[in-house]
């Protein structure tokens, strides 16, 4: 059985939503496969490698067997990951995988979990692995489209977005950071969200330019957070200067940055457009 689902790219709100403010999210045309066969032990091929289950090299899809576990106990599975979004990136690869696997399973296996059974395991998986989440790359991996979270809302973005790859880091680490910050300065950082949540409520009212405006001020708000580097501020500032809008997406320390695209995009961009399609079935 062959799942797939797809990877996403937050506009605004990243960590804010961690607290409960609004977010705007899309998910995006790059998608991970996950295959699922019946076996009589448990074997995961990733491009991460080739383990058992393994929660230090596989851990959100060992995490999502042991939680697949609680609604059918299985003995064995041959799991093998191919995936188009990047590792590490900020572009929902950890969520795209885990509800890939879980619809796999629940196929594979006879379960048939409900969309929103698979959003709730996977949302169980995150907080099993990161301890502290918002649900948001769960929720938009299984049900595709754009959205205000967490209210679902449903937005339409009539735009493609330029993406820039810089190194790998790792959420759980950039949304302790956040979590520190928060707890040393509660009453400033609290302003901050709130003021990231009013970006992310503007937003999808916005055209081309304003949009660009909002882009630059949720930068400065994340580098406010902390999540921003001298590195990275250095290549904004170099994008800024070509007349481009910039700003991380996900967690930050790295990942990826985006701007939209309105005809011409920085050198070692890729674009990716707003996709419709949730978790599915890719063949039997
Ligand atoms: C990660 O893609 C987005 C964060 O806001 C964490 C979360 O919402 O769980 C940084």
């Amino acid at each position: 059985m062959i799942a797939s689902a797809p990877g996403k790219i937050i506009l605004f709100g990243e960590h804010a939503v961690v607290y409960g403010r609004h977010a705007l999210v899309s998910a995006i045309d790059l998608r991970c496969r996950v295959e699922v066969k019946k076996r009589s032990e448990f074997r995961i091929f990733s491009p991460l490698g080739l383990t058992g289950l393994d929660l230090k090299i596989h851990p959100y899809i060992t995490f999502a067997i042991n939680r697949f576990c609680e609604f059918k106990k299985i003995e064995g599975a041959e799991i093998v990951v191919k995936s188009e979004i990047p590792i590490a990136s900020g572009l929902g690869s950890s969520a795209a995988v885990t509800v890939a696997t879980l619809k796999a399973l629940s196929e594979e296996f006879e379960v048939y979990l409900s969309e929103e059974e698979i959003f709730e395991i996977a949302k169980k998986v995150e907080l099993d692995v990161q301890g502290r989440a918002s649900g948001i790359d769960p929720f938009i991996s299984t049900f595709g489209g754009s959205w205000i979270f967490p209210e679902r809302k449903k937005v339409e973005l009539p735009f493609q977005f330029f993406l820039i790859k810089l190194w790998e880091r790792s959420t759980k680490a950039m949304v302790e950071k956040v979590a520190n910050l928060r707890q040393k300065y509660p009453e400033i950082v609290e302003k901050i969200f709130d003021s990231i949540d009013s970006i992310a409520l503007k937003a999808p009212n916005c055209g081309a330019e304003e949009f660009g405006e909002l882009i630059h001020m949720n930068q400065s708000l994340l580098r406010a957070l902390g999540v921003s580097s001298p590195e990275i501020e250095e290549i904004v500032s170099k994008l800024e200067k070509d007349g481009f809008r910039v700003k991380l997406t996900g967690a930050g320390g790295g990942g990826c940055i985006f701007g939209i695209f309105s005809g011409r995009k920085p050198e070692n961009s890729f674009l990716v457009r707003p996709e419709m399609e949730g978790v599915k079935i890719e063949s039997a």
